[in-house]
């Protein structure tokens, strides 16, 4: 493909680096746009230095569009400013599903309509950048700025590879001039691995994905921002000459089709729905599907599809009536570190504590996804007082003073006061009326800190002498919650005997371990009765939890307990020993981790249950088999230390 620039190069030079570009650029597309490549990376790299090659023989084919000129130019000295030729408004913002509905009943009154179509997708948590293409080339890329003008970022942005240099015209006509808006941002994956680069070179690590892009974007020196791994995607348009285009687009999901075929990236989440149950709908789907998604996202955008009704519409001060940004609540938040507590009965993770440096003073990000227990992810040291000293275990338990014993081999330190220490008191009382155990409802952790604190209860059984006198004597019960505690309690006397096992806290029992020893003697007198021999006979009971059954059972006060329970009414249906038919999966463990495409995790683990195998929460040399989902964690690195097989 020679033309007047190419003059002067061999024509067989000139066409194979037009051949090399194309197929670079559809390798980029396919990698960062459709996650499906199609060559591997030592290929493409091969194709890449061949084009090098070919430019630096004749500097005359290395076009601006070439995919071997992403990074290019010098580092700038400062942005340029760019006006907005079509003003970058913001969202209104709603938190709830009145707001929504508020919302929607609006726009159906304002339009004079029964029900309004609407264009829904993720809104993604980056930066907004508009991105110039004059006859299909990318010639100017900006910041949103303060929405009217911005900074030229062009050489920048020219490093993501995911953004084309050049507007494919395959199976759309493209416009004369197109200002694609959309986020720039950094994929989970890619943020990971940068903190975890800047980390081992002891350097600062970044708050969140959308912080590191921001970073990136705005790096003077466009090879920094290379070396970021950024990523784009559209979510609408600005300004656009449509030129030859007979008719253009109608609706805002026709125009992210549009962008689509012209190969820009747009999320696959989109969809068009009807009516605030649409809305609903899909707020509920993608929150759903929130921590599976590579980038993170911060709500869901709505906007009413039609064009002609959006332009009907209009706009408040500075956001549009017809769109609306639904937020999901906060995932990750920075709160201040006050004290580093004994947690009931365990006293913390000691290595977890020193291994993220957690100190008293310090501002943490603290991570809370779903039902999971809220995790500190990590301390912004940058905040950090001058004056802090590192976290030590304290050798008497704050809460009793017993003697703080951490034994060999295992992660956590535990107080040795066991029933004299009221903290581990009610520990156990709360496990005891778990939703899994004895599903008491609401005997929580405030009113068994008052029945503790007040000596009316010290063990499981005294809660089945609780009447109304005794909790009404707490001013803060009203009557009705006091009567629905005691009926609570009374309704658990009919129980399971694998809750039964379960609700008693032995060390290493959980409830699938409960379930086993259900099984296995139908009796609760059987596993009363049964020695470290007759224990290990369960399949699934090694020595570790056959000494630990053992010293529970033997212990004269735990015996004492179980027969309190059983005299205050506590039973359940006992059957034969069911000596284990091996299922498929018999004598097999597993780990689970990330998300499975068509299962629940507890889904999934009930199958592998049912076929005889086991579920277990982290990863040994025990492990059969790590199933891993997308996004896995920390737990598909140690099958693979471990050479555990990963399905
Ligand atoms: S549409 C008139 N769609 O959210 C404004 N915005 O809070 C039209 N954002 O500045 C914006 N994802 O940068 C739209 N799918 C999405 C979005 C999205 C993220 C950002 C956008 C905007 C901000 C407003």
């Amino acid at each position: 493909m020679a033309n007047a620039a190419t003059a002067g190069v061999p024509r067989r030079a000139a066409e194979r680096a037009a051949k090399l570009r194309a197929a670079l650029e559809e390798h980029n597309y396919r990698y960062y746009v459709l996650d499906a490549p199609s060559i591997d990376d030592a290929e493409y790299d091969a194709l890449f230095r061949e084009l090098q090659a070919l430019e630096r023989e004749h500097p005359a084919l290395a076009t601006a569009d070439s995919p071997t000129q992403r990074v290019g130019g010098a580092p700038a000295a400062e942005f340029e400013a760019v006006p907005h030729r079509v003003p970058m408004l913001s969202l209104n913002n709603a938190f709830t599903a009145e707001e929504a509905g508020a919302f929607d009943r609006r726009a159906r009154e304002a339009l004079g309509v029964d029900s309004v179509a609407y264009a829904v997708e993720p809104k993604f948590d980056g930066l907004a950048v508009g991105l110039v293409y004059e006859a299909g080339l990318f010639t100017l890329g900006a910041t949103r700025g303060d929405g009217y003008v911005g900074e030229n970022v062009t050489a920048n942005l020219r490093t993501i590879k995911a953004l084309p240099l050049k507007l494919a015209a395959a199976q759309v006509p493209v416009p004369r001039y197109l200002e694609v808006r959309g986020e720039v941002l950094m994929l989970k994956r890619d943020f990971e691995r940068l903190n975890a680069a800047q980390a081992a070179k002891g350097e600062r690590t970044f708050v969140n994905p959308r912080n590191a892009a921001a970073g990136g974007l705005r790096q003077l020196d466009p090879k920094m921002t290379a070396g970021r791994k950024l990523t784009f995607f559209a979510h609408g348009v600005g300004e656009v000459d449509w030129g030859a285009h007979k008719r253009p687009p109608q609706t805002q999901a026709a125009i992210l089709d549009f962008l689509e075929a012209l190969r820009l990236p747009v999320a696959r989440e989109r969809t068009v729905v009807h009516g605030l149950d649409g809305l609903l709908g899909y707020y509920r789907s993608i929150g759903a599907k929130r921590d599976a998604l590579p980038f993170q996202i911060d709500g869901v955008v709505y906007k009413v599809d039609a064009l002609a009704q959006q332009a009907a519409l209009g706009f408040v001060s500075r956001a549009p009536r017809f769109a609306l940004a639904h937020k999901f609540p906060a995932e990750e938040m920075a709160t201040e570190v006050l004290g580093i507590d004994v947690t009931n009965a365990t006293l913390h993770n000691e290595d977890e504590v020193r291994r993220k440096d957690v100190r008293v003073g310090d501002t943490v990000i603290v991570r809370r996804a779903g039902d999971v227990i809220p995790e500190v992810v990590r301390v912004l040291v940058e905040k950090r007082p001058k004056v802090t000293r590192e976290f030590v275990m304290p050798r008497k338990c704050p809460e009793c003073g017993s003697a703080v014993v951490r034994l060999p081999d295992e992660a956590i330190a535990r107080c040795s006061g066991g029933l004299v220490c009221p903290a581990q008191v009610k520990q156990a009382l709360l496990h005891f009326a778990g939703r899994r155990a004895m599903d008491i409802e609401g005997l929580g952790d405030k009113l068994v800190d008052q029945l503790v604190d007040a000596k009316i209860v010290r063990t499981p059984a005294d809660l089945y002498k609780l009447g109304m006198a005794a909790l009404a004597e707490f001013e803060r019960m009203a009557e009705k919650s006091a009567a629905n505690v005691v009926a609570a309690i009374a309704k658990s006397r009919k129980t399971t005997l694998s809750r039964f096992i379960f609700a008693l806290g032995i060390r290493h029992v959980g409830e699938t371990t409960a379930k086993d020893l259900a099984r296995h003697f139908g009796k609760l007198d059987a596993l009363l009765a049964a020695d470290e021999p007759a224990l290990l006979e369960v399949p699934e009971v090694g020595p570790v939890l056959a000494q630990s059954l053992r010293q529970f059972f033997t212990e004269a006060h735990n015996r004492e307990v179980i027969a309190q329970l059983r005299a205050a009414g506590v039973e359940w249906p006992e059957t034969s020993p069911q000596r284990k038919a091996a299922g498929k999966l018999a004598g097999l463990t597993f780990v689970l981790t990330g998300s499975l495409p068509t299962l629940a995790r507890e889904d999934a683990k009930q199958l592998i249950e049912e076929q005889g195998g086991k579920v277990a929460g982290s990863v040994s040399k025990k492990t059969s088999y790590v199933v891993a989902g997308d996004d896995p964690g920390s737990k598909l690195d140690r099958a693979g230390e471990l050479g555990v097989p990963v399905i």
